[in-house]
């Protein structure tokens, strides 16, 4: 166990395996705005989603040992596939850090369904880990609810496709055969998807299903636990976003920026 030393003028750390995780960075920059940010995608090592557990995890403290050396005083793991190998290792280590992770939003959308089908879209290995298959025992005696695994569609936003018609052929492999009359919510249970989110609903064609992500409450989360600590800056100054890749792409950087800023829908 190594000793950090932690303040409030230090930025608060993002890691994913590549540029999801910046769908929950923007939520957190907007429910904190006078916080710094450091971000660190993985996209050189991406995806995780494929990749067994012990690799995954080994790769995740790799990459939250570069922002401990940066210097932060809180981590969200934004990223569900290294949440679900990485985060319980994570806080052994560090217990005296702040760390959220985050899991398919399947309780937010088990709270709001009438009685429809639940798809969750995630990476094949958030949908083979133990920790999803109890987040499922808990709601799915309340609702129908199926996994969607999305091997190769997180790729699309590491290369900035965000919008392409190979992502419709794409669905109409992958999804389409999960998609029912009665399909009423689809949890995108990866942190890059909320960037295709856009793309989802013209796809959909108009069909009253809802989508929705953890962005929003991993971000109150951070934002809670780091309050409880006093860790959370007291100015009013807006903060600043820092975004590295372990990508020898320098275009990496630039997209980020872009998904950074996209407008959160
Ligand atoms: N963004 C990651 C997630 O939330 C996974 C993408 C990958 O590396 O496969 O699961």
């Amino acid at each position: 166990m190594s000793e950090l030393h932690i303040t409030k003028d230090l930025p608060i750390g993002f890691v994913d395996s590549g540029l999801g995780g910046l769908s929950v960075l923007r939520e957190a920059v907007r429910v904190m705005p006078n916080e710094d940010f450091i971000y660190f995608g993985d996209s050189a090592n991406a995806p995780y989603g494929t990749k067994e557990q012990e690799v995954i995890r080994e790769l995740t403290f790799h990459a939250v040992d570069r922002l401990l050396d940066y210097g932060i005083k809180g981590l969200a793991v934004a990223c569900n596939t290294a949440t679900s190998a990485a985060v319980r290792p994570l806080r052994n280590r560090y217990p005296e850090l702040p760390i959220v992770g985050i899991e398919p939003a399947i309780k937010p959308a088990v709270m709001n369904n009438h009685g429809g089908r639940i798809l969750v879209m995630a990476t094949p290995m958030t949908i083979k880990q133990n920790k999803y298959h109890k987040l499922l025992e808990q709601y799915e005696a309340g609702a129908e609810i199926v996994s969607v695994p999305c091997e190769g569609l997180m790729e699309f936003v590491e290369e900035g496709n965000i919008d392409s018609d190979e992502l419709d052929t794409y669905f109409d492999i992958h999804l389409t055969p999960y998609l029912t009359e009665n399909t009423e919510t689809i949890v995108l249970g990866c942190t890059h998807y909320p960037f295709l989110k856009h793309h989802i609903r013209s796809f959909l064609k108009g069909r009253n299903i809802a989508l929705i992500d953890g962005s929003l409450g991993t971000s109150l989360e951070l934002k809670r636990r780091l309050e409880e600590k006093g860790l959370l800056k007291d100015t009013e100054n807006p903060g600043s976003v820092v975004i590295q890749n372990s990508s020898p792409k320098s275009e990496m950087i630039e997209l980020s920026y872009r998904l950074l800023n996209m407008p959160i829908d």
